[in-house]
């Protein structure tokens, strides 16, 4: 595709605050080096065409189809969904020929599905000027609302809003995020399980409502707003008590966790991510036996500070906070530990914050 406008999103890994996002709390992810490119030239015949080369398929529609297109369980649900969301907001779609590459490994919890949603939107918008915070809301409407994940905005917005060198801290209620910058000499290792969360979509769903219960039975609009002793006191069933338990904790390692970065504190953030890993394996039960593997294989291994399992569960990566020195024995360590008890060669990531989308001109 010679003369080609090139649109990038990137995938994204979350150090901590996990499930935290659609209870308007705190997350802190980091956009990848792995990410989502799309290729685009006008189209010949008027018609809208997308090709991926990971599914090696070709979907194309005519511009009148794109308001009227249902769901068709496909990956180009999530191309579409996007495209429907800004002809709503009175763009014009143009005929294009795209082709998506992706570095981003599906299923993995490092959000390929917002790489390609955020790619997909830039690639539709042709440089149209649409507000970055528009852009992340409009994609995750098409996440939750055609595709049928009611995901919260973390994904699609660190896609946009990732930074170069830092980690970045979003405020799920106000928006608002902030650069956290790493201490030297620490890497971070995301190891795939390569079990892919097939279970995720309707056990999110599920944990969605259970939040939502915890937070009318303490009569707060979100679990952001909730207390550690709100959620002790108050009549609930123990299930949802647990759910909530996670999510009031999980917002103050989030916080524990950047004044740790802050002040270079590598073994307190290693314990948190600790922490965060029994709180969802026992409180929010989204682990799996190959994760908690992981982790606790990653935790034996020298220069390991600490492990979790990141994204939205059931599978997918851990995120390991590694002494730098000590990253190449570690991810032949861990990998020859998995393959052994697993039979499975997990694909493995050093992740190093990248920035967020764009057109690379
Ligand atoms: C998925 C969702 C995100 C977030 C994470 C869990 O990645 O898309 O919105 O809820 O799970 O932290």
């Amino acid at each position: 595709m010679s003369g080609a406008r090139i649109f990038r999103a990137p995938g994204r890994v979350n150090l901590i605050g996990e499930h935290t996002d659609y209870n308007l709390g705190f997350v802190l992810p980091i956009a990848l080096g792995l990410e989502t490119r799309i290729y685009s030239t006008p189209s010949a015949d008027g018609r809208l065409r997308v090709h991926s080369t990971a599914h090696n398929e070709t979907r194309d529609w005519g511009l009148e189809q794109i308001a009227s297109c249902t769901p068709q369980s496909h990956w180009s649900d999530y191309f579409i969904g996007v495209a429907r969301e800004i002809a709503a907001l009175g763009f014009e779609i143009a005929p294009l020929d795209l082709k998506i590459e992706s570095t981003v490994p599906e299923g993995a919890g490092l959000s390929s599905s917002a790489a390609l949603e955020v790619a997909a939107a830039l690639a539709l918008l042709q440089g149209r000027t649409l507000d970055g915070l528009e852009i992340a809301r409009l994609c995750q409407r098409a996440e939750s609302g055609f595709v049928g994940m009611p995901c919260g905005i973390m994904d699609q917005y660190v896609s946009l809003f990732g930074r170069e060198g830092a980690a970045t801290k979003v405020d799920c209620r106000t928006l608002e995020s902030e650069a956290v910058p790493l201490p030297a000499g620490i890497a971070i290792v995301a190891v795939n399980s390569m079990v892919k969360h097939s279970l995720g979509q309707s056990a999110y769903r599920i944990r969605v409502a259970e939040c939502a219960e915890a937070a009318r039975a303490m009569g707060v609009e979100s679990l952001r707003e909730a207390t550690a002793e709100q959620v002790n006191m108050t009549l609930m069933p123990e299930v949802v008590r647990c759910r909530a338990r996670h999510i009031v904790t999980e917002n103050l390692r989030v916080e524990a966790f950047v004044e740790a970065a802050r002040t270079g504190d590598c073994g307190r953030m290693g314990r948190l991510f600790s922490e965060s890993h029994a709180s969802m394996r026992d409180d929010y039960e989204i682990s799996c036996a190959e994760i908690d593997f992981l982790v606790g294989a990653a935790e034996s291994l020298p220069g390991c500070y600490g492990a979790r399992m990141t994204g939205g569960g059931f599978g997918g990566c851990t995120v390991n906070l590694v002494a730098a020195e000590g990253a190449a024995f570690f991810i032949g360590a861990i990998r020859h530990i998995y393959q052994d008890a697993w039979g499975k060669n997990p694909q493995i990531v050093e992740c190093v914050p990248a920035a967020g989308a764009g057109e690379i001109l």
